[in-house]
């Protein structure tokens, strides 16, 4: 069912810090930070050729990731995106086996202006999953 890897999400305390660090230091083709209030976060990113590594900082008061940043202040992984060839296919066949969608189980729009779903990290080994329709 999944296909490519879109993404690796790892969120920062310091966007600006991070994304310096991934140009200077790694060489790499670093985007310009976008804020998504709706999702709560400002995100760059940076292309790796075969995926993209999504740096996260938290934007506003209720921010999905501060929590994260709360229990790891240094920052860390925090996604990885999937690509899926029909979204609403995927949650259907992803809630029959047992696997829970978070939120209201309907797709958003992600950072990408594609429509996208998280899986409960509990039924993934710990791992929050993204999936992005493609
Ligand atoms: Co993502």
């Amino acid at each position: 069912m999944i296909g490519r890897l879109n993404h690796i999400a790892i969120a920062v305390p310091d966007l600006a810090a991070a994304s310096a660090k991934y140009r200077h230091l790694l060489g790499a083709q670093v985007g310009q930070p976008i804020a998504l209030p709706e999702h709560g976060v400002t995100v760059v990113f940076i292309d790796t050729g075969n995926t993209e590594v999504e740096l996260l900082e938290p934007l506003g008061e209720a921010s999905p990731i501060a929590g994260f940043l709360a229990k790891t202040p240094g920052g860390g992984m925090h996604h990885i995106c999937f690509e899926v060839p029909d979204i609403t296919a995927a949650a259907a066949t992803l809630v029959a086996g047992g696997a829970r969608v978070l939120g209201d189980g309907k797709p958003k729009t992600g950072a990408h202006g594609l429509p996208v779903l998280f899986l409960h990290p509990k039924d993934f080994d710990s791992t929050l999953i993204e999936l992005e329709q493609h």
